[in-house]
């Protein structure tokens, strides 16, 4: 009897690491739970879940005796904490594997939206630089202010990044950290007041939905950038649109958006944002963490160990 049901778009190594390790039943999403067969459903003691799709209470019950939803994210926000508490179900997710490859596009879109590199790589392409000359002088970005939303383990592994790039480091969390030199501010619009550069890293939910407002917005400025590798959701996108196409803020660089992979076609008239299909994570390497992480905490459970990255 299959114990484990994969819900997800996973690619095919994956996918088959999950079919031979768990003898897993496999769907691309929740809303293939109600074509399955009621016996199979009430086999099913671990789910491993990949997606933005929500998997709330509804389709917990769809899965009677279900025990763990292991995660293929660091962030949960999909999946309702609070229902699976009250079924008695464990959640866990992928922390600290995928750090490194978000930190490095966090840095890769700053760099990218500051030196105008959309604008120069065309320059080269389309043969104006031998036609009409140099691109117009850009922006210095080393040694500038920068801000980071959120110095959770990703906001930490940015700001060390643009610690090497000799950045004034200033951060907002919910308390103080142990990090000498870099300024703690407990309101968020005094952070946007105090940089250029505003690295988003919240964790997503309906706790910081809309966390940057349009006052955090408004207190970033006419030189202020806004780099977002977290979740669409923590912006006010409206906001932050009529920001972009105002000149109330310079520019802004996004991996997520609401409503994703739908991207708001205003975004795509813009010429001062660098736009990435929600690909902080997605190297080879980073990937394949992740989903040992999952198979390792469902491999845990099954044999009744603890788990390896519990949420609740
Ligand atoms: C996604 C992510 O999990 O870890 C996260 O929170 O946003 C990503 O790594 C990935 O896109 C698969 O859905």
């Amino acid at each position: 009897m299959t114990q484990t049901l994969a819900i997800g778009r996973y690619n095919p190594a994956d996918r088959a690491a999950l079919v031979d390790t768990f003898g897993a039943t496999v769907v691309s999403e929740p809303s293939a739970l109600d074509a399955l067969e009621a016996d199979l459903r009430a086999g099913i003691l671990a789910v491993a879940y990949m997606g933005h799709h929500t998997f709330g209470g509804a389709q917990m019950d769809l899965l009677p005796n279900l025990q763990v939803i292991a995660n293929y994210g660091v962030g949960f926000d999909a999946i309702d904490i609070a229902a699976a508490g009250a079924r008695g179900i464990k959640v866990t997710n992928t922390p600290d594997v995928l750090n490194d490859d978000v930190a490095d596009l966090a840095i890769a879109m700053w760099l990218m939206q500051g030196r105008q590199m959309r604008a120069a790589e065309s320059h080269v392409r389309s043969g104006d630089w031998a036609k009409s000359g140099p691109v117009p002088l850009n922006r210095k970005l080393s040694g500038g202010a920068a801000g980071i939303m959120g110095m959770g383990r990703i906001g930490r592994d940015i700001a060390d990044r643009l610690a090497a790039f000799k950045m004034d480091i200033h951060y907002h969390a919910r308390s103080k950290k142990a990090t000498p030199g870099w300024t703690y501010h407990a309101d968020p619009a005094e952070l946007a007041k105090a940089v250029d550069f505003m690295f988003v890293a919240l964790v997503g939910g309906p706790e910081t939905e809309k966390y940057v407002s349009a006052e955090v917005i408004d207190a970033l400025g006419p030189q202020g950038v806004i780099i977002n590798i977290s979740r669409g959701s923590v912006i006010d996108e409206e906001a932050l649109l009529n920001a972009l196409e105002s000149g109330q803020i310079a520019g802004a660089g996004l991996d997520v958006f609401v409503g994703e992979p739908q991207v708001n076609p205003r975004f795509l008239g813009l010429d001062n944002v660098v736009l990435q299909p929600h690909q902080g994570s997605a190297t080879a390497q980073t990937r394949a963490a992740m989903a040992q992480l999952q198979r390792d905490n469902i491999a845990a459970h099954l044999r009744g160990a603890d788990l390896l990255t519990p949420v609740n």
